[in-house]
């Protein structure tokens, strides 16, 4: 533990060929140290998302505690209530891809179904508005087949496409806090929390 204030020691290198064993496990203890904050962080950026996308009768963060409330309701588990929480995290800084942004955050610690569900989630909300745009709004059939595609489909419906209502009552960010703490307080990659249900 560092005095606030007091200079942390840095690597001796100024370009990585030059680092040495000492400077390698600096950054890797930072690394670590770094890591146990991505709760806090992912919980501010949350804040953030009210800056984006506008036109809804919600803001960004209603709409994501609006999806997480639901599945909460519908007595979903920890795992995809943290991911109905993050779904559209990445609408600020991947606009074309945000559904591959959530999807990459939540990889690490969740089961690989709610993973696919949220990279997938995109695609799928498209059937609620493509036609209206010129497009397919069956697209999302190409996983017809897909043993995870009638979770994507109940995510979208249930959850995610009915969350923009700004009469509904939904539980507010701090009530969520301890759930995004538990699911990134665990091991990253630990096979206990990423294989998915029933395997
Ligand atoms: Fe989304
Ligand atoms: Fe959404």
């Amino acid at each position: 533990m560092t005095a606030p204030g007091t200079p942390r020691p840095v690597v001796s290198f100024t370009a990585m060929e030059h680092g040495t064993r000492a400077d390698y496990q600096l950054l890797d203890g930072y690394e670590r140290e770094h890591a146990e904050g991505l709760a806090d962080r992912l919980l501010a950026s949350l804040v953030r998302l009210d800056d984006s996308l506008v036109g809804y009768q919600v803001t960004r963060l209603e709409h994501s505690l609006q999806t997480a409330t639901r599945a909460r309701r519908d007595g979903a588990d920890v795992d995809w209530v943290v991911a109905a929480l993050l779904h559209d995290l990445g609408d600020g800084l991947a606009p074309f891809n945000h559904d591959e942004f959530a999807a990459a955050v939540l990889r690490p610690y969740v089961r690989e179904e709610v993973v696919w569900v949220v990279r997938h989630h995109g695609l799928f909300q498209r059937y609620y508005f493509a036609h209206h745009l010129g497009g397919d709004r069956d697209e999302r059939d190409r996983f017809a087949d897909h043993p995870w595609f009638d979770l994507c489909a109940r995510f979208c419906a249930d959850w995610d496409q009915s969350s923009f209502d700004p009469d509904y009552s939904s539980d507010d960010l701090e009530s969520f806090t301890g759930d995004v703490r538990q699911v990134f307080a665990r091991e990253p990659w630990s096979a206990d929390f990423t294989q998915p249900a029933n395997s």
